[in-house]
């Protein structure tokens, strides 16, 4: 099952509502909300009263991506606010498995991300512990940049690292996805993307959603 969720960092945050029912209609699977504190991420975003208004106006999952140093003692904000999926990044947070366990004793669905330059190594023994690894395909901060290439095959290592374990977890990419770079993530084994400036930096975002989710199927 591929999912897009689009990014709202890309939208005009005067108009979120806007945004979100835009993403219901192009049939995003999640809505993906980037926050960042202006220390791990050289910038500032969202926080839990903005997640607390969007939970309010879609019934989409939200998919928080915490780009924040120390996450884990954010996490019963995030998780009050409305979050239904928490990613925490593996370069901010030295108790990782503590995090995790709490984002799950919350009862919601946990998820750790990694940066372009970091190893797969890191998730090694969280691994059986997640729902999702998110592998950055951009250093995180700003929507609209260029996608790095080498996340395919990075993604082509993980799916065959979580094969061969047998588990069942799901790889998702974020930064620079759209048309032309969704399917080569496709085959090598990504089913869950993030989609900013693909969706909302168009004319008609929810058809840009359709066409991801075309391509996307077109590659399986
Ligand atoms: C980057 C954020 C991404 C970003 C994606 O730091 O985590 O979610 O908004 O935007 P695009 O798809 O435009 O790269
Ligand atoms: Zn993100």
């Amino acid at each position: 099952m591929i999912e897009i969720a689009p990014s709202i960092l890309s939208a005009d945050f005067a108009r979120l509502a806007e945004a979100l029912a835009l993403a219901e209609k192009g049939g995003a699977g999640a809505i993906h909300v980037d926050v960042m504190d202006g220390h791990f991420v050289p910038n500032l975003t969202i926080g839990p009263p903005v997640v607390r208004s969007l939970r309010e106006a879609t019934r989409l999952s939200l998919d928080c991506h915490l780009m924040i140093e120390r996450p884990g003692e954010w996490i019963a904000r995030y998780a009050d606010a409305g979050a239904d999926r928490i990613t925490i990044h593996a370069e901010a947070e030295p108790h990782l498995q503590r995090a995790v366990q709490a984002i799950r004793d919350r009862g919601l669905v946990p998820g750790v991300a990694i940066n372009p330059a970091t190893p797969l190594e890191v998730l090694d023994e969280i691994l059986p512990e997640l729902d999702q690894v998110l592998v950055m395909s951009v250093n995180p901060g700003f929507s609209g940049q260029r996608f790095w290439e080498p996340a395919v095959d990075k993604v082509a290592r993980l799916a065959s690292r979580i094969r061969a374990r047998g588990l069942a977890v799901a790889i998702q990419v974020d930064g620079g996805v759209g048309p032309a770079t969704i399917g080569p993530l496709v085959a090598a084994g990504a089913t869950r993307f993030v989609a900013g400036n693909a969706v909302y930096g168009q004319p008609d975002p929810a058809g840009a959603i359709r066409g991801l989710l075309a391509a996307a199927e077109g590659s399986r």
